[in-house]
């Protein structure tokens, strides 16, 4: 199966058109067989006691942060539709309500890694050898974010910087209220930046369907829930954290 699409220019030299969207299917079926071998694998795991979500609680994530992940979640969610339906046949005036959710996806963006840098903890949030150590020994417990959550963050923010940094490469292109298009980018570019919007859609299409399913496993639902009320339990805390490495404010 072909990675990219090819076309002739106005020269007649074959350039990239974008990527082949054949691959949509295949990055469907492999996060599917990918997230029912967890499933199968997790249900042949011995499991202990649920923490309870009672008692005293300490705060996870601030209310300013709860929104930018909900904004950032709804605009990616209309990217993708907007961008994919079209493709599969779907047809329906897709640009405008595309090229708005991508401003909103890159306005909040810029404001978390201006956040992050300024007010957060950025090594939180950082891969590293004790990571990998984590991963294969069961007794060692994570700080504020497992190696998992560490790793699903990295490929997210790959992901989502190209494919902003090529769809407003793509905005400059078109029609805009404040522009006109200027065919500026040979049709050799045009098609790199294509390329990379399309890969980089195919990419989150898969962490996507990861990280939904994650968040929906019973065992993970208190973050989710931590992700909408801000709070996690001390219960749930002791048993998934290790408080020498994340020490989280009390909270009612
Ligand atoms: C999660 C984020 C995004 C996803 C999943 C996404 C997905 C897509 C897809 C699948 C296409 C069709 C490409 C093709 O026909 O090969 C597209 C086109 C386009 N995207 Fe995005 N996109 C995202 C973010 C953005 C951003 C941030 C902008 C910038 C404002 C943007 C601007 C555009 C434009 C202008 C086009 C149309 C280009 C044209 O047909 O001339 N996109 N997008």
């Amino acid at each position: 199966m072909d990675i990219a699409t090819y076309k002739n220019d106005v020269w007649g030299q074959e350039v990239l058109r974008g990527v082949s969207w054949d691959l949509l299917w295949l990055v469907i079926v492999a996060a599917f067989i990918a997230i029912a071998g967890h499933a199968i694998y997790a249900a042949t795991q011995k499991r202990g006691d649920k923490p309870s979500s009672e008692g005293a609680r300490v705060s996870r994530h601030d209310a300013l942060d709860r929104a930018y992940h909900w904004v950032m979640a709804g605009s990616v969610f209309v990217l993708l539709i907007t961008g994919i339906f079209p493709i599969i046949g779907l047809e329906f005036a897709w640009l405008e309500i595309h090229w708005i959710a991508g401003i909103v996806l890159t306005v909040v963006v810029v404001f978390h890694i201006l956040r992050s840098i300024f007010t957060q903890d950025l090594s939180s949030m950082k891969l590293g050898p004790a990571d990998l150590k984590e991963a294969l020994d069961d007794t060692t417990k994570p700080g504020k974010y497992s190696a998992a959550q560490k790793g699903m963050h990295a490929a997210v923010t790959v992901l989502t910087l190209l494919v902003i940094g090529s769809g407003l490469l793509m905005f400059l292109a078109i029609d805009s209220p404040w522009w006109e298009r200027t065919n500026s980018m040979s049709e050799a570019l045009l098609g790199l930046v294509f390329f990379v919007h399309g890969i980089s859609t195919l990419g989150l299409v898969g962490v996507i369907c990861l990280h939904i399913y994650f968040a929906l496993r019973p065992e993970k639902l208190f973050y989710t829930r931590s992700m909408i009320r801000g709070w996690i339990s001390k219960d749930e805390l002791a048993a998934n954290h290790d408080p020498q490495r994340w020490t989280p404010d009390e909270t009612s």
